[in-house]
């Protein structure tokens, strides 16, 4: 999954990219990538945040006057055309929501692009067919790139959540355009992620959660070093848990990484970080809606056979009190199953806690940004990040090549 080397802090974001807003627009052919990979379902779009995430920049491209070319990819088709990830509902979404018409090319490359260009008329708005329906996307492929590059003669990359995949949309199509830039979505995304994690007014509380510690091994390592607290729930703290001992029951726990627990918490003691895991838990025989549950303290042997699935209720307050105190926070991950009620509390009381903190709030991954809209706080979060392993990658210290691409902002250009 890791596509870059390890920066030592932040280094993509220590150096300021160009933006569109040093670009010529009037009259000119731009391909725009989106990261317009959006829940679909039988052709209704389920969640259309990302697509709204990147009107700022097309409206500010279209209001100069440039011609508008948007290539995203949706899904992983493999290099192969499957009409279930078909980008045709993200068209006439995205036609409504910029309330001018979208033509729709039925590919992404070759005739079907300049067809869909003659037809453009004054809406100037061109969404590309799914770029990973071609193998050359994903493999960063050359001649792909160039024929993505043919129709326009400027580039903006938009797509901070695929920022992280080196392909051709993303890295390849640089090499042939006239010049480059990052859109607003993906200047915001760099000063919030990168710039205010670099020097974050303190307290810098970070929040990790989620089922996998080797999924977050990278971020807690990387976090280690620059926050005041770090804040552990969700599936993840077994693996901790296990290696302190304690009793866990059939709760999800990687056994290869115990050892790596333990040097995490070594590194906290040593950089003065204090590491928080849940003093209590919820319960439960069954991982399924209306299992019966319990709350138990995290050393009590009645856990048996069960399993944990949400932080309890004394270590949600604990955690909001920490929330509260703090002047920056980052979160990503959820404290439990949320998707089930009963195992919901956890996470939801991280979210009203990161809603209420007066810090500055950074939330990223695609389970607590649906925590936060499922809790209805989403206008009261700093930045809600659009990138699931993009934002993680950049918490863990990782270069990301469709930002590296992208030209230097030169002095006084932006
Ligand atoms: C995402 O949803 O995180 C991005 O769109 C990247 O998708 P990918 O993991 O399929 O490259």
């Amino acid at each position: 999954m890791h596509s870059g080397p390890r920066a030592n802090l932040f280094t993509t974001c220590t150096v300021t990219k160009k933006t569109i807003h040093t670009l010529e627009l009037g009259g000119r052919r731009l391909f725009v990538r989106v990261d317009f990979n959006v829940p679909i379902r039988d052709g209704v779009i389920g969640d259309d945040t990302r697509i709204r995430a990147a009107l700022p920049t097309l409206s500010y491209a279209l209001e100069r006057g440039a011609t508008l070319v948007l290539g995203s990819h949706l899904g992983r088709p493999k290099g192969t055309v499957n009409q279930e990830l078909s980008l045709r509902p993200v068209a006439d979404r995205l036609a409504e929501l910029l309330d001018r018409p979208v033509v729709f090319a039925d590919d992404c490359i070759g005739e079907a692009v300049q067809t869909a260009l003659g037809q453009v008329g004054a809406g100037r708005v061109v969404l590309l067919e799914n770029l990973r329906f071609h193998a050359g996307e994903e493999a960063n492929d050359r001649e792909f790139a160039k024929a993505l590059a043919a129709p326009v003669d400027g580039y903006v990359n938009d797509a901070f959540g695929a920022a992280h995949r080196a392909h051709a949309s993303t890295v390849g199509i640089v090499n042939h355009v006239q010049d480059a830039a990052a859109g607003l979505l993906m200047a915001r995304e760099l000063r919030y992620l990168g710039g205010l994690l670099r020097s974050p007014s303190r307290p810098f509380v970070a929040i990790l959660g989620g089922a996998k510690v080797s999924g977050k091994m990278e971020v807690i390592e990387n976090l280690l070093g620059r926050v005041d607290a770090l804040l552990i729930g969700g599936a993840m703290a077994y693996t901790f848990f296990k290696a302190r001992g304690l009793p866990v029951g059939r709760s999800l726990v990687e056994d290869t990484l115990i050892d790596a627990t333990r040097q995490i918490e070594r590194a906290a003691a040593e950089h003065g970080v204090r590491l928080e895991l849940p003093s209590d838990h919820i319960v439960t025989p069954r991982l399924e809606a209306g299992a019966p549950c319990e709350t138990l303290a995290v050393d009590d042997p009645a856990i048996g056979d069960r399993l944990g699935v949400d932080i309890g209720p004394e270590t949600a307050r604990r955690y909001a009190d920490s929330i509260a105190a703090a002047k920056t926070v980052v979160w990503n991950g959820p404290m439990g199953v949320f998707e089930i009620e009963s195992f919901a509390a956890g996470t939801m009381a991280v979210a009203h806690a990161v809603a209420n903190s007066e810090a500055r709030t950074i939330v990223g991954g695609g389970d607590s940004v649906a925590a936060i809209g499922r809790a209805g706080v989403g206008d009261r979060i700093t930045h809600i990040s659009t990138g699931g392993g993009a934002s993680l990658e950049l918490l863990g210290g990782r270069r990301l090549p469709g930002i590296d691409v992208l030209p230097d902002a030169g002095e006084g250009t932006d």
